[in-house]
C-alpha cells in the first residue's frame, strides 16, 4: 500500500515535549518499499524533510513547513550468531525499551543499562545513547540505511557511524541524507555486569537480590531513572536537554574556588567533564517555572512542559538558562536535543 500523505497533520502526540504543531506534509513508513515510493514520487526532493523516530531528542519551535516522515520500520530478527555473541536485527520503528526488554527475556545481554531510555531504535545509533556506563557504540554492529534522495542503501559499520559523546556522522557531515531503516547490535549470550556506575550498585543492595542479573540490572536502571526523570506521558520533557559540557583544569579550578563540590570527572586528556545539572542548579534554575515551561524539580537537565507551552517559549528558557550558567561559571554549555 501507497504510503498516505496528509497535510498539516498535527504533531502534538508524536512529540514527547508534547508541543502544539504541524507538519505541511506528514507520512508513515512501514518498510523500505514505502521509503522507496516517496523517493520515486520525488517528496525528499521538493521538499526539507525530517525524519521522525519517537520524537523524543526534538523541540519543535514552529510549524515544520516540510515533510515529515515517520519511521514505523518494525521486525526483529538475528541475522547471525557464535559461541559467545548474537547479531540481533531491528527495525529503526521498533520502540528501544520495548526492544532492550525482549533481549533480556531472550538471554541476549548488553543493553540493559540503556533501559527506559525513550525513543526508537532507528535514533539509538543517531545519539549514540548512553546511560549508566553504556552506549549504543559499545553493542554497535551494523545500520542499514536508505539514502532518501538516491534511493541506495548503504551499511554503515562502528567506524563509518563515527560515534562520539551522543554524537555520529548522521547528526554532522550525514544530517539529512539518510533513512535509519535497520541496526543490528552484537549482544553477549554470557552476562557480565557493569555497575560501576555508582547509583546502580546502591539500587541493587536496596532491591536485595541473591544474584545479580540483566534483568535486575534492568529493573535497577528503571527505578533509577523513574525517580529523576519525568514521564513524558506525564510531563512533556526530552530527557537531558544539554550535554555535560568539557572545560580545562583551569577553569575547574576557578568554579572550585566559590564551589570545591563542584561534580567532575576527569577525563583521559586532562580535561575535565562537569554535570550540566549541577551547574544548572547551582544557577538557581532547579524547579523554576517560566510560563507554562520549566526546569526538572528533580534533574535540572531536562526542561518540561507544564502544559501548553510553546516551543519557542522552551527554546527561549534554554537561552537563559544557557546564559546565566555563561555568566556564573564560565561555562558554555550545549544543547543536546535537536531544535526544528
Ligand atoms: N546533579 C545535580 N543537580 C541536578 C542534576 C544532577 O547536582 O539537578 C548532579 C548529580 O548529583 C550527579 C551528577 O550531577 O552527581 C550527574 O547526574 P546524573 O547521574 O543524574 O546524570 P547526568 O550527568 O545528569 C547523564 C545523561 C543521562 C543519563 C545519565 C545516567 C547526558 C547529557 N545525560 O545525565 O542521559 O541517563 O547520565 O547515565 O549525558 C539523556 O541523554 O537524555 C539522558 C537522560
Amino acid at each position: 500500500m501507497d504510503p498516505i500523505i496528509k497535510t498539516n497533520h498535527p504533531l502534538q502526540a508524536l512529540n514527547t515535549f508534547g508541543i502544539n504543531c504541524k507538519a505541511k506534509l506528514y507520512t508513515q513508513v512501514r518498510n523500505e518499499d514505502g521509503v522507496r515510493r516517496l523517493i520515486d514520487d520525488g517528496y525528499f526532493r521538493k521538499e526539507e524533510s525530517l525524519i521522525l523516530g519517537g520524537g523524543s531528542n526534538l523541540l519543535f519551535t514552529q510549524d515544520f513547513n516540510g515533510f515529515v516522515v515517520k519511521n514505523a520500520i518494525k521486525g526483529i530478527e538475528v541475522i547471525a550468531e557464535t559461541d559467545d555473541f548474537v547479531y540481533v536485527q531491528a527495525g529503526a520503528g521498533e520502540n528501544w525499551h520495548e526492544f532492550v526488554r525482549y533481549c533480556i527475556g531472550q538471554g541476549w545481554n548488553g543493553i540493559e543499562n540503556l533501559s527506559l531510555i525513550p525513543g526508537n531504535v532507528g535514533a539509538s545509533p543517531m545519539q549514540n545513547i548512553g546511560a549508566y556506563g553504556v552506549e549504543i557504540k559499545d553493542v554497535f554492529h551494523e545500520l542499514e540505511a536508505i539514502h532518501i534522495t538516491t534511493g541506495e542503501i548503504h551499511y554503515f559499520d562502528q567506524g563509518q557511524c563515527e560515534f562520539g559523546y551522543r554524537e555520529s556522522i548522521f547528526k554532522k557531515d550525514l544530517k539529512g541524507q539518510y533513512l535509519i531503516s535497520r541496526v543490528t547490535f552484537r549482544l553477549s549470550k554470557q552476562f557480565s555486569e557493569n555497575v560501576s556506575y555508582g547509583a546502580i550498585q546502591q539500587e541493587l543492595d536496596q532491591m536485595k537480590l541473591s544474584a545479580v542479573t540483566a534483568d535486575a540490572v534492568s529493573r535497577a536502571v528503571m527505578n533509577i531513572r523513574s525517580s529523576k526523570l519525568p514521564d513524558p506521558k506525564v510531563l512533556g520533557n526530552a530527557g537531558s536537554f544539554f550535554k555535560n559540557p568539557v572545560v580545562t583544569a583551569a577553569t575547574v579550578e576557578s568554579i572550585q574556588k566559590d564551589y570545591p563540590e563542584v561534580v567532575k570527572y576527569e577525563l583521559a586528556d586532562g580535561n575535565y567533564k562537569l554535570a550540566a545539572g549541577w551547574l544548572i542548579e547551582h544557577a538557581g534554575w532547579k524547579g523554576k517555572k517560566v510560563g507554562a515551561c520549566g526546569v526538572h524539580d528533580k534533574q535540572a537537565l531536562v526542561l518540561v512542559n507544564h502544559g501548553g507551552a510553546k516551543g519557542a517559549e522552551i527554546f527561549e528558557l534554554s537561552e537563559q538558562v544557557l546564559q546565566s550558567v555563561k555568566t556564573k561559571f564560565g561555562v558554555q554549555l550545549e544543547r543536546e536535543v535537536n531544535i526544528y
